[in-house]
């Protein structure tokens, strides 16, 4: 190839390159800063309002078929138990499954604006869930990690789960503690894998330093523990 040519060729080359670049900045980072956003606006809108307890009873019913009457979820796992989560928490992760900041095709679906369609509506099912008493015992593990489950958890997670798993209202932390224990699993191993794309980098990088046993034994600790607030 003569010298020339050689030149211009690598330079289409490099053009092409950057060119890619910049489509792929063009189409990747724009719609995830946009979700962002609107997943913000979206929490603060319903945030702000009062909920109605009556219309929150109404709407739970399409949730019911899934996570129970009593928001007990199933024992295997699955469905996650969502009584008496708190209500920040509870809205946003309703939001969060709104726009692609969590992932769990009968979550989006049955969360999306055809199921519930304002903001009002958001506010009024999450404080339905939250008001709904935890229901005991949810399913344990098999106990044979529970010591380096506990003292991992204590060491690591407490300081913003809080002692007994309680979470946190105002912090927006999730109440982890009588929960099933196979839920917790998937969800720290997801939270692991980056599958939970709303969790922060810092709290990924936590969880992906737990060995097996201490995931099987803190999940299972966790089932085991009667939060208290
Ligand atoms: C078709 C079944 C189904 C229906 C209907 C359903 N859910 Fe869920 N829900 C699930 C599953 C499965 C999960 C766990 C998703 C995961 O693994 O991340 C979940 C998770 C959740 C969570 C997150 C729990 C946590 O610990 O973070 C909340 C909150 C929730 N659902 C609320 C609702 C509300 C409110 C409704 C009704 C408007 C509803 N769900 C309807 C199946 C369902
Ligand atoms: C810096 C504070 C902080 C620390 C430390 C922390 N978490 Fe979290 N955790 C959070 C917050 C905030 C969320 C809610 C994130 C979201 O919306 O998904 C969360 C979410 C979770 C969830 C998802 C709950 C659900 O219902 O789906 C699990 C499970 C969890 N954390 C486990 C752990 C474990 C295990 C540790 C210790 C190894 C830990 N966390 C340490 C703040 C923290």
């Amino acid at each position: 190839m003569p010298r020339k040519v050689y030149l211009m060729y690598l330079q289409k080359i490099r053009m092409s390159m950057v060119g890619a670049a910049a489509v792929l900045c063009l189409v990747s980072v724009p719609p995830s800063i946009a979700a962002d956003g609107a997943a913000a606006k979206e929490f603060q809108a319903a945030v702000a309002l009062t909920p109605d307890p009556a219309n929150g009873v109404r709407l739970y019913e399409t949730c019911r078929a899934c996570h129970n009457a009593d928001g007990s979820g199933t024992v295997d796992g699955n469905v996650a138990a969502i009584a008496g989560q708190h209500y920040r928490v509870v809205l946003q992760q309703l939001v969060d499954f709104r726009h692609d900041r969590r992932w769990d095709i009968r979550m989006e679906h049955f969360v999306d604006k055809h199921h519930l369609t304002s903001a009002q509506e958001l506010a009024d099912v999450a404080a339905h869930v939250a008001s709904l008493p935890r229901p005991w015992p949810p399913s344990f593990g098999d106990g044979n990690d529970l010591q380096a489950g506990s003292r991992a958890y204590l060491a690591r997670c407490a300081g913003c789960h809080g002692a007994t798993g309680q979470g946190s209202n105002a912090s927006k932390t999730p109440r982890i503690a009588g929960q099933h224990f196979a839920y917790t699993v998937r969800q720290i191993q997801d939270a692991a894998d980056g599958r939970r794309p709303n969790m922060t980098g810092t709290h990924t990088r936590i969880v992906s330093q737990l060995s097996f046993e201490e995931i099987n034994g803190m999940a299972d600790y966790l089932s085991r523990l009667a939060s208290r607030d």
